[in-house]
Formats: structure tokens, sequence, C-alpha cells
């Protein structure tokens, strides 16, 4: 399948018409030629996977179309066929860039084994090519949680993977379905076959087709070069088709087909391609409302739904959000550089009391952006969040909780401290220093403490006007106990 065009370049009419009937048996499409002049103009004609090239030819050497061939990006493999006795020149013509030789003269068998080696190596470097834009941290992929949600999730994917049968996963957005997916895959007998994905959301509806199928060279404006579609890349693998919700209907019944019959043809060709592909889908829209509204068709539901499996939202297994939470703490601090040493009690709780509407997705982006908000050596505090003022806990001058104020070192009340000394240590972490901001945050709160709530006094010996003192207490979500507070 990865080879499918092959030019013959032979000069001995017998020995040509035999490669050309051999090849043709073996349902390959060959263009048989024999000169050089008639091979360059064959190969910038259409793209060729593999050349088979005959070393002396009325008008030069076939190691000179060889090298010639090099410089260029679009280039089929070459095996180069030697007379008998020049196996140097063979193995020099494997230096210039042939992908190998075959010594003359050839059994059908060892021809054979030639093209499976070219199969093998052409559907790798396709797949290789493919994967290049993809990353493959495998830190990223892993299933984090311990709720007993997630324990029967795994549950279901052990079971799963080891069926071939294709799956639909469903769930809300952000919730972990491509990961599911690649677990699946992971622990399925596929696992060293190529994975597959194919964004279903974020291809232009013009292009999913080709996108899935593959185009021949033309079939369309912009179609300058033959290309294989998803799923050829796939073939004895897994595809992942990550929303297919968003399919057209004219794409539906196409996949359909691939589903049933396991095959299709390329756009703008005749050929029918066979592959043996799992497939897994997944989707974040309800699909019965979907399929209600005419926008899926059933029957590709009830082919994907072979093996259903629903990703809970995090909101209803919040058990997971603080090892999910460290775990991001640590790869983003680890990412970004940063010294974050953990996440406060206060930031948890926050988080405990979220609803996740966008699932662990969001989770994951909150903590990033904490990660990056906080500065060196502090822990998570509720004011990274960057949940609004709704998110930081209510303060009081009363409050015990790790951003209360504390007690600020007055000049004329304590020893002032050594230069070279921190004066302000996170409460919760010894070795954490705090950032410029939280001790501006605990310096204030300590002056009003010490003012006895009374504002304006509070800005005078804080040298700020009252409507920054108001602004900067509003920030931090402040209620004032009411007791002392200076009228404004
Ligand atoms: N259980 C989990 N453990 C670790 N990371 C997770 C987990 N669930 C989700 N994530 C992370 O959250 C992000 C979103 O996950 P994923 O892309 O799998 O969600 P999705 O359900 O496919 O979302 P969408 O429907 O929007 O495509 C990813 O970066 C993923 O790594
Ligand atoms: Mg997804």
């Amino acid at each position: 399948m990865p080879i499918e065009k092959i030019v013959v370049l032979e000069d001995d009419p017998v020995q040509r018409k035999n490669l050309e009937s051999l090849l043709r048996y073996r349902r390959y499409d060959v263009a048989a030629v024999t000169s050089i002049a008639a091979a360059e103009e064959m190969l910038g004609r259409d793209q060729f996977d593999l050349l088979l090239a005959d070393v002396q030819l009325p008008d030069g050497s076939g190691i000179d179309l060889l090298k010639r061939l090099q410089s260029k990006t679009q280039r089929p493999l070459t095996v180069i066929m030697t007379a008998f006795g020049s196996i140097e020149a063979a193995v020099d013509c494997m230096r210039d860039g042939a992908f190998h030789y075959l010594v003359k003269p050839f059994s059908a068998e060892q021809l054979e084994i030639i093209l499976k080696k070219a199969e093998e190596f052409t559907q790798l470097v396709k797949v290789n090519r493919y994967l290049a834009g993809s990353e493959s941290n495998d830190e990223r992929y892993m299933l984090i949680g311990e709720s007993a949600g997630m324990a029967r999730l795994r549950e279901t994917i052990d079971r799963v993977a080891q069926a071939d049968a294709t799956v639909l996963i469903q769930g809300e957005s952000g919730t972990g379905k491509e990961l599911v997916a690649r677990a699946v895959f992971a622990q399925s007998p596929r696992v060293g076959a190529p994975f597959i994905r194919v964004n279903c959301a974020a291809v232009p509806e013009n292009l999913i087709e080709s996108e899935f199928f593959g185009h021949e060279r033309g079939a369309f404006t912009n179609a300058f070069t033959r290309r294989e579609g998803r799923f050829e890349l796939a073939n004895k693998g897994t595809i992942l088709l990550d929303e297919i919700s968003e399919v057209s209907i004219q794409v539906q019944a196409k996949l359909l087909r691939v589903l049933q019959e396991q095959e299709f043809e390329r756009i703008g060709s005749t050929r029918t391609c066979k592959v043996d592909v799992r497939v897994i889908a997944t989707t974040n829209r309800n699909m019965e409302e979907s399929i209600e509204r005419k926008e899926f068709r059933a029957d590709l539901f009830y082919r994907l739904n072979v093996v259903p499996i629903f990703v809970t939202p995090l909101r209803e297994r919040m058990e997971d959000v603080p090892l999910l939470a460290e775990t991001f703490r640590k790869r983003f601090a680890r990412q970004h550089g940063r010294e974050v040493v953990g996440i406060s009690d206060g930031c948890m709780n926050l988080l405990m009391s979220h609803r996740w509407p966008g699932n662990v997705r969001e989770l994951q982006n909150v903590i990033e952006r904490a990660v990056i908000m906080c500065d060196k050596s502090v822990w998570l505090e509720p004011v990274h969040l960057g949940f609004g003022r709704r998110a930081d806990a209510p303060l009081t001058s009363s409050s015990t909780s790790p951003m209360a104020p504390i007690t600020v070192p007055m000049a004329s009340s304590a020893p002032a401290p050594s230069p070279m000394a921190p004066v302000f240590r996170n409460p919760e972490g010894a070795s954490a220093l705090a950032t410029l901001q939280e001790i501006e945050k605990r310096h204030i709160l300590a002056t009003l403490e010490h003012t006895k709530g009374n504002r304006t006094r509070a800005a005078e010996i804080l040298q700020i006007s009252i409507r920054t003192l108001r602004n900067k207490l509003n920030e931090y979500g402040y209620k004032s106990q009411g007791a002392a507070a200076s009228p404004e």
C-alpha cells in the first residue's frame, strides 16, 4: 500500500517486459522507460514511489540519474539493477543514495524481498514525517487521578484496549478524552503501530475529506502533489477521530463506509485502498440530540459506539483536584523555571470550591497561570489563581488564613533585620520567600490592624492616598470588621 507507482528504467526489452508484468501482477502502477531522458521526463510529470534503474543505458548511467535525484525533495526510492560482477559498484551506488540494489539476473523472489523492504521503509518514513509535527511527551499523556470514577475509567480502558472494537469516548470538554484514547492505544496490541490523530474540529470543512482519505496530484486546486490521507498513515495502527461530531453529513457517509468495509478511494482516484485500522472517536456533544437534530447519522453513531466510554466531569470527582493540581504545579514550575514549593491550604480550598466548567484543562490552565504569576520560591496562594475578586477568600483583620496579616516589625519596635536576610517568609514554607506583592499586602493589612481599622490614619502612615488604599483593599477582598472603620 505505501508504494503504488513504480518507474522501470531498462533498455533490454525482455527484461523490461518481465519486470513490468511481474509488478503489474502485484497491482503496482508501472511506467516503463528505456532511457534516462524518458525517466526524468516521467519523474517530473508525476510522483513515483520507486524507481528500478538499470546502470548502463543508451544515454548515460543510471548512477548519474540517481545522483541527480538526490537534490530533489520529491524523489522515489531507487533500486539499482546491476550486472553480475559489479557488486562493488552496487555498494557504491548505495552510498550515492540508492535504497538497494539487485544483481542481475535476479529471481521474482529476490525482487519481492526488495519490494517488501521498500514498502516497510516508505510506511515508516510517512508515519515519521507525520509524527514529526506532533509531540509525544509521555508525561503529558499520563492519566492522573485516584477517585473511584478514575479507577472505574482505568478498568474500562484495560478491558476495551484488548478488544479491537471501535470505541466512542464521550464527555465534556477538557475531561481528558484524548488522554483516554491514547491510553486505550497504549495498552492495545496495536501499540507498536502508528497512532494517528485527526482533530475534526480544527480541519476546515472543505479539506477534511482529503485529510481523511488523501488526494491525487491535481485532484483539486492546490493539490500539487499526491498526499496520503490519515487513514492510510494509520494502516495496521489506530486512528483517533477527535471531535467526530464536527464532521459534515456528507463526510460522515464516507466515514461509515471505511468503518464498514475498511476501504475508500483517494480524492481524484478510482483505485480502492484497503486499510486495517482501529478507530477511536471522541465527542463532547450529546449524540442523541445531534442525531435527533439530523446533524449526525444514527448508523454512523451505532457503528462508532460499539464500546462507549464516558469520562465524568471534574466536579463529580473533586477528590482528584489536589493530586492533579500538585502534578500540574510541579510540571509547570519545572517548565517555567520557577521554584514554586507548594499550594497553600487557602489556595487548595479555593480550588476545591470551584465548579470547573472547563474540567481538567481549566485546572491545568489556572495552575500554569498561577505558577507564572507568583514569583520565585513561594507557595501558590489564592491571589495567584486569577479567579477575580470572587476567588479571594474574604479576608478579615482577624483571619488566620495563610494570607492573614502578620505583625510587621516596625522600625521602632523591632530590631532591624540584617541587610542580607529576607524580611518575610511565607508562613507555610519556612524556606519559601514571599513575593513583593504579598509583602505589600501583608504590610497594608498589618498597618490597618495597627490603626485599628482606621483607613485615613493607615493611608497617612503608608503615605498613599485613601483611594489607593481602598482600591488595594478591594483587590484583596478585605472586609472591614466595622469596629473602627473610618468614614471615607
Ligand atoms: N486525568 C488527567 N490527568 C492528567 N491530565 C489530564 C487529565 N485529564 C485531562 N488532562 C489534561 O487536560 C487537558 C485536556 O485534556 P483532553 O484534551 O484529553 O480533553 P478532552 O476531553 O479531549 O477535551 P476537548 O473535548 O475540549 O477536546 C490536556 O492537556 C490533558 O493533558
Ligand atoms: Mg479532545
